[in-house]
């Protein structure tokens, strides 16, 4: 599998405390990845990392074919190579239709000219249909977001990055507050998305992270503790021991 995402040796301390402690990680073109660990392990900071939010101490990440130093760039430049992330709270125009929300973000995704020239053709209209269809949502287009569920929003939000169609998706506990049918969906709308890029879900669900069915990393202290299947990595003594505080 190429690699599409290659952290080398990060870290990261705030006021004294290691977040991210030499961690390196790596990503293929096109793989699902669930990342687990105890709080404060370190795993939105590693988002953030990546996203170019936060800028760590030492370490290397290097992003795409060209091999692009992503410690070198802004968070808007970071974003437009093709990183998307999801953040917790489901963030959606909550007075706009489903429709409107998912247009503008396909109008994002061209830029400010291109979004002011910009006419409601066939193609888009289309687009967002076929967005709307892959997150469930086809029959509450015309309905306000605000309207939506909890979870119905996360997956808009969901169809929202999936306009700007980026090489890779970054979620953040996509499944908290979810009810156990919205769980499942999320989980086969993941492992749809990531068959056209790579995705790192970050989730502490487990039920939800085996039924992502992918390769596991757990996060400890800011560096990896162990990584493989999720029956691989719950049998690992490491990881028994850090869950159960020993
Ligand atoms: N901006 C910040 N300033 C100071 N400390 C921070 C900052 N961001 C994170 N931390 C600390 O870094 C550690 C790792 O936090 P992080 O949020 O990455 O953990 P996490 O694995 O996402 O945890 P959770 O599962 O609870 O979301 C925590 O001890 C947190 O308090
Ligand atoms: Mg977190």
């Amino acid at each position: 599998m190429t690699t599409l995402l290659e952290v080398s040796g990060v870290s990261k301390t705030f006021d004294g405390f290691k977040a991210i402690n030499n961690l390196s990680f790596q990503i293929g073109e096109r793989e699902l990845r669930a990342v687990i660990g105890p709080n404060g392990a370190g795993k939105t900071t590693f988002m953030d990392i990546v996203t170019g939010k936060t800028r760590p101490d030492e370490g290397r990440i290097v992003y795409g074919d060209k091999g692009a130093s992503l410690l070198k760039m802004s968070e808007s430049r970071i974003a437009q190579a093709g990183i998307g992330r999801k953040f917790q709270r489901p963030t959606v125009f909550e007075d706009q239709t489903v429709f409107d929300n998912l247009m503008m973000a396909l109008k994002n995704k061209r830029g400010p000219i291109a979004a002011l020239l910009y006419r409601l053709d066939q193609r888009d209209r289309e687009k967002v249909a076929a967005l709307a269809e892959s997150i469930g949502l086809r029959a509450s287009l015309p309905r306000p977001a605000g309207e939506l569920s909890h979870g119905q929003k996360q997956w808009l939000e969901i169809g929202m990055l999936l306009a700007q169609e980026p090489k890779l998706l970054l979620v953040d506990e996509p499944a908290a507050g979810m009810t156990p049918a919205e769980r499942e969906h999320t989980t086969d709308l993941l492992k749809e998305a990531a068959k056209t890029r790579a995705v790192v879900v970050v989730e502490h669900d487990m039920e939800f992270v085996r039924r992502l069915d992918c390769k596991v990393t757990v996060l400890h202290e800011g560096s990896v503790l162990a990584e493989g299947s999720l029956d691989h990595v719950t049998k690992n003594q490491d990881v028994i021991d850090v869950y159960l505080g020993r």
